[in-house]
């Protein structure tokens, strides 16, 4: 997601009263344990009490911009189901599902192949009650009926095709700085006032084991999702038992390296991270190398990552850009041209946001990943 700077002045939020309190009481917090409170806290976070996406809420998203976003994605799926020799039983799994978009276009796109759709069991894993209830409206007419998680250890084991857009930028990071040549966590507590949230040092140095760049300077930041890690581990530990392969969409770094990348998103406009926790959207960058080491200490395989506007094309994005505006008038072809143009053009969405597949041993490199 992209966006500019904010004009509006942040308000203080319920969830700020509970952390100030918190932090008062215990001590400084990881920048994790904010993120995870800021975005998923039962009561007050922001997924749980927000309407996020749409032009009348905070982002947007590829499949939301654009249909051929989720029909191209389809079609991949469709092919990689093939690959992995047509499984008459699958798991089609969503993570972060939204407002359900992509999987309705995903859904369109795959009737062409009716064995797909009769062999997919549908899982959603979602954590937002409200983002649920638009998912059953947008998916309930379809003939493949959802079923919901709100954990993926909840989904049966079986064969899988798993697809993420912007979801893992949602799981935390902690965030370690460099200060007089040593490494410090850097955490979350009062800012000087006493009054509000602020960022601050933690007083010893982090684990060794946690293996922190040696090449740093003072003042840099680095950043570890132990989420993510997990995550993709368990994701890797479904796919080398069972096959299948899982298809990660998300603006992020190819290489593991130094610099902040937190950041929070109100009203289409950036905000200040640690300001007005549960009114604001909270990410970080995915770093796609870990992932990828991760893949591999699994077993697994990991493709990519392709820039997305790359990716998009290689599934055929002009094609079908060019088959959808047929017919169409001036107005609306141009609206589906723009919004081609916003997913895939390299100063929109199309370099900073990367395709990954972590796949089973043994499968042909999937589509769109070849000679890269
Ligand atoms: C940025 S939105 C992306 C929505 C959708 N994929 C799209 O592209 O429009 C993130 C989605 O992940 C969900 N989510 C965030 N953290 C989650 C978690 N820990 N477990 C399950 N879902 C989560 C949110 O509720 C939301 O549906």
């Amino acid at each position: 997601m992209t966006a500019k700077s904010t004009s509006k002045t942040p308000e203080r939020t319920p969830l700020e009263e509970r952390l100030i309190e918190l932090i008062k009481l215990k001590g400084p917090i990881t920048v994790a344990d904010f993120m995870a409170d800021a975005l998923g806290h039962p009561h007050e976070g922001y997924y749980m009490t927000g309407a996020p996406i749409g032009a009348e809420g905070d982002f947007t998203t590829a499949p939301e911009i654009s249909q051929i976003f989720g029909e191209l994605i389809g079609l991949w799926l469709v092919e990689a189901w093939r690959s992995m020799g047509s499984p008459k039983d699958f798991n089609l799994i969503e993570l972060g599902p939204g407002r359900g978009a992509m999987m309705a276009d995903i859904l369109r796109a795959a009737r062409l192949r009716p064995e797909f759709t009769r062999a997919a069991h549908l899982w959603l894993v979602e954590t937002s009650g409200r983002l649920r209830h638009e998912q059953q409206k947008r998916l309930r007419a379809g003939d493949v009926k959802p079923s919901w998680a709100d954990e993926f250890a909840d989904i049966s084991q079986a064969p899988s095709l798993i697809v993420a857009n912007e979801f893992f930028d949602c799981l935390p990071v902690r965030q370690f700085q460099r200060v007089k040549g040593g490494w410090r966590e850097r955490l979350v507590g009062l800012d000087p006032t006493g009054a509000g949230l602020g960022f601050v040092l933690g007083a010893t140095p982090p684990p060794a084991a946690l293996d922190l760049p040696a090449q740093a300077g003072d003042g840099d930041i680095f950043e570890i999702s132990f989420a993510a890690r997990e995550f993709a581990a368990d994701i890797c530990a479904l796919l080398t038992e069972h096959g299948g392969c899982a298809l990660l969409i998300d603006y992020g770094h190819i290489q593991s390296g130094l610099g902040e990348t937190l950041q929070a998103v109100r009203s289409h406009r950036y905000w200040p991270p640690l300001a007005s926790p549960g009114r604001a959207d909270v990410t970080a960058h995915v770093d796609f190398d870990a992932l990828a080491r991760v893949a591999i200490d699994a077993g697994a395989v990991a493709h990519g990552p392709v820039p997305q506007g790359r990716f998009l094309e290689r599934l055929g994005l002009s094609i079908r850009v060019d088959t959808l505006c047929k017919g169409k008038s001036a107005a609306d072809a141009e609206t589906i041209r723009a919004g081609a143009h916003r997913i895939a053009a390299p100063e929109q969405m199309g370099e900073i946001f990367k395709v990954m597949c972590l796949s089973a041993p043994g499968l042909p490199t999937p589509a769109g990943f070849d000679d890269i």
